[in-house]
């Protein structure tokens, strides 16, 4: 489990890591490139190494060299076990990537972080669209496009991240051209159309609602420097907030935080941001952060949901969020009362009275942001936090304990039993 001490004003400086959710799908891509491919500023993270376990199961090779991973291109077989399968909710993506190398996947129903119902309807619906056949049967996906992938005009019924980065996968390597209408806007979608036309792909439009890819023959590999994570730029944003800290964060790509920006900014935060750096200074109470709604990019991220509600329940106030994206993304919100939050969850709205002050516990984390959300509010509150379910954390957070210590934080892991 994670121990905290709180609390602590948090002070100093730190870089930001590469994003999970971009490597993802990134190392899904890497299957289809016929050489090798080089990601630059690569978090270790849990669930990286389930990508890598998946790659090395499809016969790649893959070599870590400090923050650099390098994938080799020797592909064996096209089937993904389901405890690979299971591991996390994004290796969905690989069945994009697999049908266009091989032409065929089998593999099986995701899981990951139980934060909703997350079907895979759309990804299965409009991977349909460009003459890939799917089978469903007892939790098992078969898949193979017998006439080869086929350019389509998709509209997606929602702008699902994943299901777009699957259709920019598959189409890549088809025959004709792709139009994927309401398309998800993330700039996690523009690092894969970047990643895929340094490999000679031509995706067009990424980072917009509509994205166009022109089919070619085969990608080569590249080297690739992965995009900053935005959500663990926020978490360190949010942090700081909490304990009252004067944070400069290094390496971030400032535009993607705009749509964060805010809470930090209702809350009374002084944000300064120049460069490839922003700098945080929280006021000694926060205000509250008054309303956010979770919307697909450009709107409120909801995984910066749980990240901003310790601001929201230490607010001199009330603040409401809205989370329209998942179901269940409030379970953490119970765990925050056990420190002495006052959050009321009314479907997917969540009323927040600000307390003045959160008190240490004993608190389990459920998802990788509710746990962020739990290590947050107790940098902030009186006495000590003990947080099980880890391991949710570090499918997202590299070196957690380490980083936080570095900013003045007494923080660190002890076994649970
Ligand atoms: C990605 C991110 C996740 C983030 C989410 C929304 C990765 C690895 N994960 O997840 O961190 O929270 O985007 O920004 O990049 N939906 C369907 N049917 C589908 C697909 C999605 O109903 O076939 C629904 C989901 O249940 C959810 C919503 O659409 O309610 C958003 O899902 P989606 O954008 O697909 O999220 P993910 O790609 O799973």
């Amino acid at each position: 489990m994670i121990i905290i001490d709180g609390p602590v004003k948090l002070g100093g400086e730190i870089k930001v890591q590469g994003a999970k959710n971009s490597t993802l799908p990134l190392l899904a891509a890497a299957v289809i490139c016929k050489g090798e491919t080089v990601l630059h500023n690569c978090p270790a993270l849990s669930d990286v190494e389930t990508a890598v376990r998946i790659l090395e199961h499809l016969g790649y090779q893959c070599t870590r060299e400090g923050s650099s991973l390098i994938v080799n291109n020797e592909m064996k077989c096209c089937e993904i076990p389901p405890d690979l399968m299971k591991g996390m909710r994004s290796s969905i993506v690989f069945l994009g990537a697999l049908v266009s190398r091989c032409g065929e996947a089998n593999l099986h129903f995701p899981g990951g972080c139980e934060i909703g119902l997350r079907p895979i309807d759309i990804h299965i619906s409009s991977l349909k669209k460009l003459g890939v056949e799917i089978e469903e049967s007892g939790g098992c996906l078969r898949c193979s496009a017998p006439n080869g992938i086929r350019g389509s005009y998709v509209s997606l019924p929602f702008p699902s991240v994943g299901a777009t980065e699957n259709l920019m996968l598959a189409a890549v390597c088809s025959k004709g051209t792709t139009v994927i209408s309401n398309a998800a806007r993330e700039p996690e979608i523009s690092d894969l159309a970047l990643y895929l036309n340094r490999c000679g792909g031509r995706v067009y439009g990424a980072g917009e609602s509509c994205v166009i890819i022109d089919g070619v023959e085969e990608l080569h590999g590249c080297e690739h420097t992965i995009m900053p994570d935005r959500i663990v730029t926020a978490t360190y944003m949010a942090a700081a907030a909490v304990t009252g800290g004067d944070v400069v964060i290094r390496g971030v790509d400032n535009s993607h935080i705009l749509p964060m920006m805010s809470p930090f900014e209702e809350s009374g935060c002084c944000i300064r941001q120049y460069g490839d750096v922003i700098n945080i200074l929280a006021p000694e109470r926060l205000n509250p952060v008054k309303h956010i709604r979770t919307m697909p990019y450009p709107g409120f991220p909801t995984d910066a949901q749980p990240i901003v509600m310790p601001m929201a329940a230490l607010g001199k106030g009330t603040s409401i969020l809205v989370e329209n994206i998942f179901e269940n993304r409030y379970k953490y919100a119970e765990e925050l009362n056990h420190m002495g939050a006052n959050i009321r969850i009314e479907g997917k709205v969540a009323i927040v009275e600000g307390v003045e002050k959160l008190v240490g516990a004993p608190v389990t984390s459920w998802d990788l942001r509710g746990g962020a959300a739990l290590v947050i509010a107790g940098l902030a509150a009186e006495g000590e936090t003990r947080i099980s379910g880890e391991e949710y954390i570090y499918r997202g957070y590299e070196d957690l304990e380490q980083n936080f210590a570095m900013l003045g934080a007494k923080i660190r892991t002890a076994e649970g039993k």
